[in-house]
């Protein structure tokens, strides 16, 4: 069933691009966004005042990526709740707020419990869910599911790409309905998107280079992982693949954060994973970057750069393949999925079954 895997979560971050395109194909006509196929009307996504996304763990980080992107390209108020906080909140909705419920199960309760408390709101709950006919799908107004494909591992990876691919398509639907964005500039946004298995697959080679990296970071007792906008969202989740499956203490924090506490716990040695992708905010991350590094942090740093051998900015430089922007996120992830299996490994665990952890969340 491994396929010659060693362990599922290395076949799964391999399927990655396989379930990105089952996830996407079905939904793009003409190169436009359409979720005809999903009985979504087009209405369901006009005059939307507000987004709450509302999810756990994986699912929720996945919300994040999709918070950045739809506030900042497409001017969307968006919030991202935990679900077994928002449970029990007073829950600010209105008719016009749509509720977006993520979740590779479909049946995590709080996040289900969220989801009962927001459907007395409005009417525009929209789940993202991968197991077919599961309580949150059958629950929600509008449903939307993603084609992972069964996830045996424990730690997920590949039903988060795909999430973070449902909501790409969702901001670009949500962008032309509400005038933000041209039929054009959708087209092309579309067709980045049906890049992005490709720009895995390229990313994927660079596994071996990877495991070599990480030997340096099995002693580890503390990571950073930083980065601003879609980075730092993305390496939320960067932090948990790293935590759950190698019990190394991770933490991410919006690179400009770092200097109000946490750079306090930088000392020799400590790696600092930093993500410098987006070109806006390029400048400020690598200024940041030297900051911890004069601190004597051991820096391993994702780039689009070719090749970094200024030494007073990083350790190891981890070229990325050119893509726009609010692509590249997709390859930096399954860089940091590498070096979390990896470090896993090298520890001598089992990334399938991390200590503590089950699939399913079915009890609070
Ligand atoms: C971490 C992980 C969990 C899940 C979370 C929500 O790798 O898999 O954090 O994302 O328990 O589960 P679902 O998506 O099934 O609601």
């Amino acid at each position: 069933q491994k396929d010659g895997y060693p362990h599922f979560m290395i076949k799964e971050i391999h399927e990655q691009p396989t379930a990105i395109t089952r996830t996407i194909t079905p939904r793009i006509k003409d190169s436009l966004p359409c979720f005809e196929d999903d009985n979504i009307p087009d209405s369901f996504f006009e005059d939307i005042s507000d987004i709450t996304v509302v999810a756990c763990g994986t699912a929720m980080y996945a919300g994040m990526v999709g918070k950045a992107l739809l506030k900042n390209k497409f001017g969307i108020p968006v919030s991202v709740e935990i679900a077994s906080e928002f449970r029990y909140e007073q829950p600010v909705l209105t008719d016009r707020s749509m509720v977006i419920f993520v979740s590779q199960s479909g049946e995590t309760i709080d996040t289900l419990e969220a989801l009962r408390l927001a459907n007395k709101y409005t009417k525009k709950t929209l789940s993202i869910v991968n197991v077919k006919g599961s309580t949150i799908a059958r629950e929600s107004n509008y449903v939307l599911y993603t084609h992972a494909g069964p996830e045996i591992a424990v730690a997920s990876t590949k039903a988060y790409t795909v999430q973070v691919a449902s909501f790409y398509l969702i901001g670009c639907k949500i962008g032309l309905v509400s005038g933000r964005m041209t039929k054009e500039e959708a087209k092309t946004f579309i067709e980045n998107l049906q890049e992005v298995p490709n720009l895995i697959e390229s990313v994927i080679t660079q596994a071996p280079e990877i495991e070599q990296l990480t030997k340096r970071m099995t002693n580890a007792t503390n990571a950073f992982y930083i980065g601003r906008g879609l980075d730092y969202a993305l390496s939320m989740e960067g932090a948990l693949k790293l935590k759950e499956i190698s019990y190394i203490h991770a933490e991410a924090y919006a690179a400009g954060e770092l200097k109000h506490g946490t750079i306090a716990l930088i000392s020799e040695g400590v790696p600092v994973i930093a993500v410098a992708t987006q070109s806006h905010v390029y400048s400020k991350v690598i200024s940041n970057i030297r900051e911890v590094k004069a601190r004597g942090a051991y820096v391993i740093l994702l780039s689009k750069d070719k090749d970094i051998t200024d030494k007073s900015i990083c350790d190891v430089h981890i070229s990325l393949p050119q893509a726009p922007d609010e692509f590249v996120i997709f390859e930096s992830v399954i860089i940091c999925q590498l070096i979390a299996y990896y470090t896993s490994t090298g520890k001598g665990l089992n990334p399938d079954q991390p200590r503590n952890l089950a699939k399913s969340v079915t009890v609070e």
